[in-house]
């Protein structure tokens, strides 16, 4: 079953257009990717999944529900773990779990608010008013919310920002789990390493439309290779090198580039001809492409 279906989905502030014309398909027990710079439009398709916002065009339905035309049965196929911390300072964190959970209609959901806070490292806060809690603790209470009538469809907008590593590791074993055991992942992060180690499918969104979409296992194929930083310390790249700049914004301060390679055996040959050229390296590196390298050439030249 489609877990998530986004059909041509347009959103416009004023004269900005967020999304233009959206449409992708995530299938029930994905762990999904969905990425891109500041003010691509990640949050505002979520909102408009999570129902907050109208779009002024298209469609979305979670488990076959219209979230604006059959909102509530929409609602409740789905937990958002907003990008935002918004919160009631007043009530203790156990307090704000059972309201959220009363809210979906499950008064007696103690067994699984536990569960969730145990998972969540969150246990020896569950007395504490949500007010005195640290900015990393508060995002950990948003995940617990969202988590709280056990969704099959998770969304997350950027579950760790500004949370600790020992976090970050607890969080993705309990959403790992949580995929494991058949529910559907859809995680919105600015951390690359982060999203190439879980997501099985991404989508890349750029100024509102979708630019890549596609498994992470091929992302990755398409950038064959590795890739050779170099740091001049006299003269300079030769022009017929400058082809292979993969990462053209690091060489317009000062001279460092990153060379592609495709194989080993041409590292040797680079060298040489920079040594040819008079360039002097002060510091070189030779790196395996990552998502990162295939994210920074989709957002820079549209492809990879
Ligand atoms: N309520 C609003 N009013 C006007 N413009 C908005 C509003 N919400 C978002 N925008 C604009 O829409 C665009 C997309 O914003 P959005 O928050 O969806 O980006 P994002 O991909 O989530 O970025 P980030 O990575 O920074 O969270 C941006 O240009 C933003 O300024
Ligand atoms: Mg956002």
């Amino acid at each position: 079953m489609t877990a998530i279906q986004i059909s041509n989905v347009e959103k416009r502030y004023k004269s900005l257009q967020a999304l233009g014309g959206v449409s992708l398909s995530i299938e029930e027990g994905e762990f999904f990717g969905l990425l891109g710079p500041n003010g691509a439009g990640k949050t505002t398709l979520i909102s408009i999944i999570a129902g907050l916002i109208r779009p002024d065009a298209g469609k979305v339905t979670i488990h076959g529900h219209d979230v604006t035309g059959d909102f509530r049965a929409a609602r409740k196929k789905l937990g958002v773990v907003p990008q935002e911390l918004v919160f009631d300072p007043f009530f203790t964190v156990r307090e704000t779990l059972r309201l959220q959970s009363g809210y979906f209609g499950l008064p007696n959901n103690d067994a699984w608010i536990d569960e969730v806070m145990h998972n969540l490292d969150l246990t020896n806060k569950a007395d504490v008013n949500m007010r005195a809690l640290s900015g990393g603790m508060k995002r950990r209470v948003l995940v617990a919310q969202a988590l709280v009538h056990k969704p099959p469809v998770i969304v997350l907008d950027e579950p760790t920002a500004g949370v600790d590593v020992e976090l970050r590791q607890t969080l993705w074993k309990f959403i790992s789990r949580l995929n494991r055991e058949g529910h559907t992942v859809v995680l919105t992060t600015h951390y690359l390493e982060e999203a190439q180690a879980m997501c099985k499918r991404v989508a890349m969104l750029k100024s509102g439309k979708v630019v890549a979409l596609d498994t992470m296992a091929s992302l990755i194929r398409r950038i064959s290779g590795s890739q050779l930083t170099v740091n001049l310390a006299a003269g300079d790249l030769p022009q017929d090198m400058r082809h292979l700049v993969t990462h053209p914004e690091q060489s317009e301060h000062g001279k460092k580039y990153s060379l592609r390679v495709n194989e080993y055996a041409e590292v040797e040959t680079l060298l040489a001809r920079l040594r040819e050229s008079g360039a002097v390296i002060d510091e070189m590196q030779l790196q395996q492409a990552d998502l990162e390298d295939i994210f920074l050439q989709i957002m820079d030249k549209g492809t990879v």
